[in-house]
């Protein structure tokens, strides 16, 4: 096993840069076979401070190379996050010989005399792929004077229209611009006084369209809002969402997006952003968020590195009981990797728990079905004085982890907690899918509608797995276990050592 994957707090299967610091993802995007993973990076230090693009590719999602830092800060200031998209038909002027990549980002210049922070909207751009970036000459592109916070570009086609639309958060509100060529930005719309959850600076917005039920007749827009953390919110930062119509300028929300939906009900996914697979609309709209909270982000348990990524997921939109719910699950690709370690049918708690005695693991997946109405789970990452439990309540109708005892929980009063997600619309069937890795829980439950992501801080030896039912006679349906302990964990094209 190479030095670097045998890091205490470095996960097996999720993303975390050879050093130092690292918060959101940025500037996702799939081109000539591979998928670009750019990344909010202070490469001298293991809290944020002068912040690059650090930049990682991927040919499946699942095992990353680290290249070079891609974008460093200048005289404009330090590079916050931002999109990244491919400019097919050299709109930009920059590409004369074959398409290539732009990266929208936010300059964010630090001003003397404790006067505010400037924000302000810059280009970079690429011939080779993202290996090499030269910054567009006549930055910044897009300034505003009336909001200090005024960062995150997330910047798509918009096929209809036929033009660039960038969407920005300004405040607590985004605003909605739009142009012919990434160069010159028309303000259009401004969305969220008064709608959403306001418990946080917005941050890191995002807006596509998805196909409801995959009924290519029936799309609708939703919009990703990340809210910073306030401490007066136990939640520390989160991402909301809202479905809605978009034609190119206006965002209109639908009427039962009135109350705050959740993307995720753990602590640990902010500042994610979606992207999609192929060029056309109709790829799959994929999600990776950072693996982390404002709250205590900067006191997590670190030696060599600090921050991870979520496994990638896929994006659906779901109608249910006249409600339209967005839906995660873990890219398909996992399934390829992954190695079974057990499958059973129709078996008891007891039965199970016979089954998991003797076996210790690292990084695995676990797939359990049951009946509604039975509240059972299971207990990972269990050893001496140390487990995280998972589970649905039935009663409740919910999913939940409890990390109270997880490990590690000293570094933030508020880590320690049982976090959990309302079932809505349920089916007969309780579904669990459980990702389990050194430092987080990933849990999918009702077809991916609720979804819970925790870091927890075990010891290593904490390797221990055991189901547990309220009704101890009343089987499981199915209990699937798989190995994530990838083979590549082994060498080092997990990580490249650099
Ligand atoms: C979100 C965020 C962004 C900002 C970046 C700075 O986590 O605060 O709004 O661009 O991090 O690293």
């Amino acid at each position: 096993m190479s030095a670097i994957t045998k890091q205490k707090y470095r996960g097996v299967y999720h993303f975390s840069p050879q050093a130092k610091w690292m918060n959101d993802p940025n500037g996702m995007v799939f081109f000539e076979g591979e998928y670009h993973l750019f990344f909010q990076h202070h490469p001298g230090g293991m809290t944020m401070g002068s912040m690059h693009w650090g930049h990682a590719v991927s040919k499946d999602l699942i095992t990353w190379e680290e290249l070079p830092i891609a974008l460093f800060p200048d005289e404009l200031g330090m590079i916050f996050s931002g999109s990244a998209v491919v400019d097919w038909n050299n709109t930009t002027g920059f590409f004369e010989d074959k398409p290539g990549l732009v990266a929208i980002f936010t300059h964010h210049l630090d001003m003397p005399e404790g006067k505010p922070a400037v924000q302000r909207q810059s280009l970079a751009y690429s011939h080779d792929n993202g290996r090499t970036w030269t910054k567009y000459e006549g930055n910044p592109v897009l300034e505003h004077d009336t909001f200090i916070d005024f960062r995150d570009p997330k910047v798509f086609w918009h096929q209809e229209t036929k033009q660039w639309v960038m969407i920005v958060a300004c405040g607590q509100t985004v605003c909605l611009y739009h142009s012919p060529d990434l160069i010159h930005w028309t303000f259009a719309s401004e969305f969220g006084e008064g709608t959403g959850s306001h418990d946080g600076v917005w941050e890191c917005p995002d807006l596509f369209p998805l196909h409801v039920d995959g009924d290519t007749a029936n799309t609708k827009w939703v919009m990703l809002v990340s809210i910073g953390a306030d401490p007066a919110f136990v939640e520390g930062s989160r991402t909301q969402y809202f479905t809605g119509d978009f034609d190119g300028a206006v965002f209109t929300p639908d009427e039962d997006s009135e109350h705050v939906r959740w993307l995720d009900y753990g602590r640990d996914n902010y500042a994610g952003v979606s992207w999609s697979d192929v060029p056309e609309e109709d790829g799959r709209r994929l999600f990776i968020g950072w693996m982390s909270n404002w709250m205590y982000a900067r006191q997590t348990p670190a030696e060599e590195f600090r921050g991870a990524m979520t496994l990638p997921r896929e994006l659906y939109l779901e109608s249910r009981q006249g409600k339209i719910l967005l839906v995660q699950k873990p890219v398909n690709e996992l399934e390829v990797v992954r190695t079974p370690v057990l499958s059973l049918k129709d078996v008891t708690v007891q039965e199970i728990n016979a089954s998991l005695a003797d076996l210790q693991l690292d990084a695995y997946e676990i797939a359990a079905r049951f009946t509604r109405g039975m509240s059972a789970g299971f207990k990972v990452r269990a050893g001496a004085g140390e487990q995280t439990v998972i589970g649905i309540d039935a009663k409740a109708e919910e999913l939940y982890v409890d990390r109270q005892t997880s490990g590690r929980l000293d570094f933030h009063e508020w880590f320690p907690g049982r976090h959990s997600a309302e079932l809505q619309a349920p089916g007969e069937i309780n579904d669990l899918r459980i990702f389990v890795d050194r430092t987080s829980v990933e849990v999918f439950s009702n077809g991916g509608q609720a979804v819970i992501t925790d870091l927890i801080f075990p010891k290593p030896e904490s390797a221990g797995v055991a189901a547990f039912a309220e009704n101890e006679e009343t089987p499981f349906l199915s209990l699937e276990i798989y190995n994530l302990n990838l083979p590549a964990a082994d060498g080092d094209n997990q990580q490249s050592e650099g």
